[in-house]
């Protein structure tokens, strides 16, 4: 993504605040996994859409009409030692003529020029809540400005959520985040088909994630965009299983939930497929229903529709499917009406998709739910879910699980599958699963 992007959000952010405030982000902490190992690093999703700077202790603010530049950052200085152990640092300088900042200061000095640049603002605009450790120094910041002891009292008076507005923006994607959405998904759908195509009873569930994370990184994606969910037979069942230690079985089906991250945009794909390359019976008819709802919930996503009509698309044509299984019983209205269906289907049917893997952005306005606009991703992600020890569904059925999620892009004149290429139809997964 080009330094244009980034300086276009800023300018945007900016003018949505107005003269006179502030908006001061910090960006995500390093976290430790255990004695001397740090968990490899990942900066905060919105500081990076400001900044497009992926180093840890990190402060960025900007002061619409501040004289000397209204884009200011507190990062690491260079320190030839440091880096000689832990790798390169950009710098003051470099921060400056990489990633645009007016000023830049070393962040061991933000207690003394901070509170500086919060003198004669009025708003200070900073996403309370996210890291604990930095909202206390906030406070005492600002409450430093105001106490007058800078000989100063033109402290901010007002503290506003900066999540809203970026949220907002973030919600919206430009071209070059559904270009790097795209990537991210290009590469998942090579790893999702590198995995059916390797798939053989007798292997190991963590052997297939080796074949995802292998198929990731090999194209440069170095992160999962979430951990990877490999679960074979009854697995599939628990909505998050991530341990993927099971053996897969003859006659079992397998769901893989995952994703590659590329340049910190995310991509979410599932697909269900049989172990050994054929669908038994049972499998074929609650992966046909599943695969229905799916489709009729993309038909459902375009622009003036909004986030409830694609879930209940797939709700209603999971509840139809359910009745003709023998599952549930009655009438489809009834059966919604009751909740009966949340017996088998007990998620939403999609999410919002960009840095975050479920990214950023309200789902319902005043109590409505949100209509969609072009530029919004969303997954689309129905499944039936049917327990191993539910008595009262019909025995073949019993053990199934099966999710299908797909990345949507909603366009002025509907919607484009972005992971249209991952092999979906009963036809195109048995031909695939075994053969490489
Ligand atoms: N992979 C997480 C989800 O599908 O929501
Ligand atoms: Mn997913
Ligand atoms: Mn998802």
């Amino acid at each position: 993504m080009n330094r244009r992007e980034f300086a276009k959000r800023r300018q945007r952010l900016m003018d949505m605040m107005g003269e006179g405030t502030i908006a001061i982000v910090p960006t995500a902490p390093v976290r430790p996994r255990n004695r001397d190992v740090d968990f490899p690093y990942r900066p905060d999703s919105s500081f990076y859409y400001l900044t497009g700077f992926d180093e840890p202790e990190a402060v960025a603010v900007l002061a619409p009409g501040r004289e000397q530049g209204e884009f200011v950052m507190f990062c690491r200085e260079s320190d030839p030692t440091a880096e000689q152990w832990h790798g390169a640092r950009l710098g003051l300088e470099g921060v400056c003529a990489r990633h645009g900042a007016d000023d830049a200061f070393p962040i061991g000095d933000i207690d003394d020029i901070l509170p500086g640049l919060l003198e004669g603002r009025t708003r200070v605009y900073y996403a309370m809540g996210h890291f604990q450790e930095f909202d206390k120094r906030m406070l005492a910041w600002v409450a430093q400005v105001r106490s007058g002891r800078r000989g100063s009292d033109r402290g901010p008076g007002e503290f506003v959520m900066l999540d809203h507005l970026v949220h907002e923006m973030r919600l919206l994607k430009s071209k070059a985040e559904v270009g790097a959405i795209s990537k991210a998904v290009e590469v998942s759908v090579a790893a999702h088909e590198r995995a059916m195509r390797v798939c053989r009873p007798g292997m190991w569930e963590y052997q297939i994630e080796a074949e995802l994370l292998h198929e990731f990184t090999r194209a440069g994606c170095r992160s999962a965009a979430y951990p990877s969910i490999v679960a074979g037979g009854t697995n599939a069942c628990t909505l998050h299983y991530t341990s993927n230690t099971d053996r897969l079985r003859d006659h079992d089906l397998l769901l893989i939930d995952a994703g590659a991250e590329h340049d910190f945009y995310a991509s979410d794909i599932t697909r269900t497929f049989p172990v050994n390359g054929r669908f038994s019976r049972a499998q074929r008819e609650v992966y046909s229903v599943v695969l229905a709802a799916q489709e009729a919930a993309i038909d459902a996503v375009a622009p003036g529709r909004t986030v409830d009509d694609v879930h209940m698309a797939a709700v209603r044509a999971l509840v139809e499917g359910l009745i003709d299984l023998g599952a549930l019983k009655g009438q489809v209205k009834r059966n919604i009406e009751k909740d009966k269906y949340k017996r088998f289907y007990m998620h939403r049917t999609g999410h919002w998709l960009g840095m975050d893997v479920h990214d950023v952005g309200d789902y319902r306005i005043d109590d409505q739910s949100r209509v969609l606009e072009p530029g919004m991703v969303m997954t689309v992600e129905p499944g039936l879910y049917i327990a191993p020890g539910d008595e009262k569904a019909p025995k073949r059925l019993r053990g199934i699980g099966v999710r299908i999620e797909d990345d949507v892009l909603v366009t002025k004149s509907g919607r484009e599958v972005l992971t249209a290429a991952a092999p979906k139809s009963v036809d195109d997964v048995e031909s695939i699963v075994g053969s490489g």
